[in-house]
């Protein structure tokens, strides 16, 4: 009975961002996926990014979005002036106030959430912020000409208090539908400190990509107990080495990139945290524009909406910190990023 009086909410969220197969029993359907439920979401919302895409192409130079429309990225060296990152580093590496650390695998993550309130007592970070360059490209490439959500993250590799491995540094996707997330790092990158790794043009749809989700779809929605492993059940995709030969794709680009460079990224593309040596350390300024695929229009004032998406987002994070302290999974410290 429970049931059926969710089943107008979970019929909603096959229309919206839900990508979990265990969460939702419509998406989670075998049947359904195996009549094309999945791939037809996927379909849609990849005509639909085209689409929104177009409409935004007077925000950035062509050479901009010829670039993100091949690769699926765009890359940003230098992108402040020197004294300005300077700055910006410099107000970071300084910053001693709360932030919240997660264990994934040996990897800790210290985060900061830089909503408004926040953002106020950095100035750096306001500017940052603010800046229109970075506003442009975010706007257009989230296709909804949307402001991210920005963090402060600092990643520490081969935490002491962990054996287990980092499941970000696996091949994957994050979602069905192209979505973007940004990485401006304050720190020089290399082989050392987990370099960002993607498949160049992965996140097109070609006939064997459509072919291979429709697949992982099937292993996700089959009943409990068969091919578990959580990244299916939540629809963040695991990528082989066959599964990158059946599709055919390009070499993984590895950004070793010097400190004060922008990189943007589809990550329904293929993609992966990459390794490190050692105790290494990597801090960026990291930031998020997910948006419901499934809407064919842009918000047109991006101002207003970062505000709305900032109100429900920290209730939300704030509920899952919650749970996730109660496991013992999330801890916050006051001493900034040591
Ligand atoms: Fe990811």
């Amino acid at each position: 009975m429970k049931k059926l009086f969710k089943l107008p909410y979970w019929l909603l969220l096959v229309f919206s961002w839900e990508k979990s197969f265990r969460n939702n029993p419509i998406i989670g359907n075998y049947w359904l996926n195996r009549c094309g439920l999945h791939v037809a979401r996927l379909v849609v919302a990849h005509l639909l990014f085209r689409f929104r895409l177009m409409l935004l192409s007077p925000l950035l130079a062509k050479q901009d979005r010829q670039a993100f429309l091949d690769n699926g990225f765009i890359l940003k060296p230098n992108f402040l002036p020197e004294a300005d990152f300077a700055a910006l580093k410099q107000e970071l590496k300084a910053y001693n106030g709360p932030i919240s650390e997660t264990l994934e695998g040996d990897t800790l993550t210290q985060r900061l959430f830089l909503d408004r309130a926040k953002a106020k007592l950095l100035p750096q970070c306001q500017r940052f912020i603010n800046n229109i360059a970075l506003s442009k490209l975010m706007r257009y490439c989230s296709s909804k000409n949307r402001l991210p959500l920005f963090y402060v993250e600092n990643l520490k590799f081969h935490s002491l208090d962990a054996t287990a491995t980092d499941p970000q540094q696996d091949l994957h996707i994050d979602t069905f539908h192209p979505c973007i997330k940004g990485w401006f790092f304050m720190d020089d990158v290399d082989d050392r400190n987990g370099p960002h790794v993607c498949i160049p043009g992965s996140y097109r749809l070609s006939w064997r990509r459509l072919r291979w989700e429709y697949r992982q779809s099937l292993l996700a929605s089959r009943p409990v107990g068969q091919d578990a492993a959580a990244r299916y059940w939540d629809g963040s995709f695991r990528v082989g080495p066959d599964d990158l030969d059946f599709m055919q794709c390009q070499p993984p680009k590895v950004f070793c990139v010097p400190a004060n460079t922008l990189l943007i990224s589809n990550v329904h593309g293929i993609h992966r945290r990459g390794d490190a040596q050692g105790q290494a350390t990597r801090m960026v300024i990291w930031m998020q524009a997910r948006d419901n695929p499934f809407n064919p229009f842009f918000t047109p004032c991006p101002r207003l909406t970062a505000r709305a998406f900032e109100f429900f987002w920290r209730r939300m994070m704030a509920k899952r910190e919650q749970r996730l302290a109660k496991n013992g999974l999330l801890r916050y410290t006051d001493t900034g990023f040591y």
